[in-house]
């Protein structure tokens, strides 16, 4: 099996499905969460093809994107069987690509290490300068405020144990979200590479309030 062709192929294929996506599924975001994925396997010894693969092809089934989620599936599946010939490896592709998209940022199990690898790398997309970017962008597209003082919450909550916010602003995504993604990571180096993403937003969280602030006594 030619692997390197298979990839080219996988990217072309993802590119026409994401291309126009301004919700945070872009093409890029695919892209960095496969760079991710590959340097996470390298270290935690998981199968980089695999990684790869789950990588480039883990947002094409998203439900944002599809009619349904199974609509989404059937196509990543189709795909896969045009293109491998392998039945483990689109068992397992499959496997890693259908745990993301009923997980989205929640707590489903991954059952093998590279579902875990993937699922690391997306987290951290969603994480750090990147994910302070993509979020007013994806808030930004859904026509919501970056933050609301009267419903967002306030910095000395950053102290205290992280709550849900119900309330849709950008601010409150990082604490209904972004705020626990660290906790979550499957592999001891996503978690390690969590930590300084986890550190510069809230940086950029006190930043953020404290120029909100400013002049007031
Ligand atoms: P993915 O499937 O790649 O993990 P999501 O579909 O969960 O991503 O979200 C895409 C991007 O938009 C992420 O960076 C995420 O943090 C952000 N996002 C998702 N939901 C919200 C929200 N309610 N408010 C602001 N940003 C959001
Ligand atoms: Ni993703």
């Amino acid at each position: 099996m030619n692997q390197p062709l298979i990839i080219a192929r996988a990217e072309e294929f993802v590119k026409e499905q994401l291309g126009q996506d301004t919700t945070g599924h872009d093409w890029w975001h695919t892209h960095r969460v496969r760079s991710t994925a590959c340097e996470i396997a390298e270290i935690e010894r998981a199968d980089v093809f695999i990684c790869t693969m789950a990588a480039l092809l883990h947002d094409v089934a998203d439900e944002k994107l599809n009619p349904s989620k199974e609509a989404g599936l059937l196509k990543v599946h189709t795909w896969l069987t045009a293109n491998l010939t392998e039945e483990e490896q689109i068992r397992h592709i499959m496997l890693i690509v259908e745990t993301m998209s009923f997980s989205g940022g929640g707590g489903e199990p991954m059952q093998t290490l590279e579902g875990q690898v993937v699922q690391d790398a997306d987290r951290l997309d969603a994480l750090g300068a990147i994910g302070v970017a993509r979020t007013f962008i994806f808030s930004g597209a859904k026509g919501r405020p970056a933050y609301d003082p009267e419903v967002s919450p306030r910095e000395e909550s950053l102290q205290k144990e992280y709550r849900d916010y119900s309330k849709g602003t950008a601010v409150n995504h990082f604490y209904e979200k972004l705020l626990k993604l660290k906790f979550l990571m499957n592999t001891a180096y996503g978690r390690k590479l969590a930590e300084e993403r986890h550190d510069f937003m809230l940086n950029f969280l006190d930043q953020f309030y404290k120029e909100w602030n400013q002049g007031r006594q």
